[in-house]
């Protein structure tokens, strides 16, 4: 680009002419290129920033409500805290196995205690519920005779219960 301007100009008379004429040709050529450059440079500093920010896709961040769904995230509490006795035993009754899927929880009333296993969208009122936090109104804590539930597994039943309790 730069060499094919100058050359027919410095082949002319008057080179030193030619030249400052070339010379300021040439600054207002590199003005548009400059401040392109510019733009393209704060364009990707700005790309640069939003991946700062742990979105590579530059999408808007979406806001997530955290949700539990039964077959995912709460069957393996009870596979693993609770089916030796809620189980083919079925200690007052309920079986808590896949097999049964959410049949024996949700509306169903409580063998001793007063209202549901499970209320949907209200885990303050589900026996199932204040069983495994040690309610004093519901007996003894589940799992009978075992470690008291993470947080993060009774949080993961709190979510399902105030989800609407869905066989999902
Ligand atoms: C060691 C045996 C054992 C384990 C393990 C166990 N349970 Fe129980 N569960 C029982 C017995 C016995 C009862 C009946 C006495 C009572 O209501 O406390 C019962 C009752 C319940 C009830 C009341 C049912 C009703 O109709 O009133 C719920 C809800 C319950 N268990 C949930 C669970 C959950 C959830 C787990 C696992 C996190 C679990 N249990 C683990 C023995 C067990």
């Amino acid at each position: 680009m730069m060499r094919t301007r100058r050359q027919p100009r410095g082949a002319t008379a008057l080179p030193v002419q030619a030249s400052s004429q070339s010379s300021q040709v040439l600054m207002a050529t590199l003005g548009a290129p400059v401040v392109g450059g510019a733009l393209i440079l704060a364009f990707l500093l700005a790309l640069a920033g939003c991946s700062d920010s742990g979105d590579p896709t530059g999408a808007p961040p979406i806001e997530m409500t955290p949700t539990a769904t039964y077959a995912a995230d709460v069957q393996p509490i009870w596979d693993a805290h609770c089916t030796s006795c809620h189980g083919a035993v079925a200690s007052a009754g309920m079986d808590l196995r896949s097999t049964a899927g959410t049949a024996m929880l949700v509306g169903v009333a409580s063998a001793t205690y007063g209202g549901s296993r499970v209320a949907p969208g209200s885990p303050s009122t589900s026996v199932l519920y204040l069983k495994l936090q040690g309610d004093a109104s519901t007996g003894d804590r589940m799992p009978l005779g075992g470690a008291a539930l993470s947080a993060g597994e009774l949080e993961k039943v709190r979510l399902w219960i105030v989800g609407g309790a869905l066989d999902n």
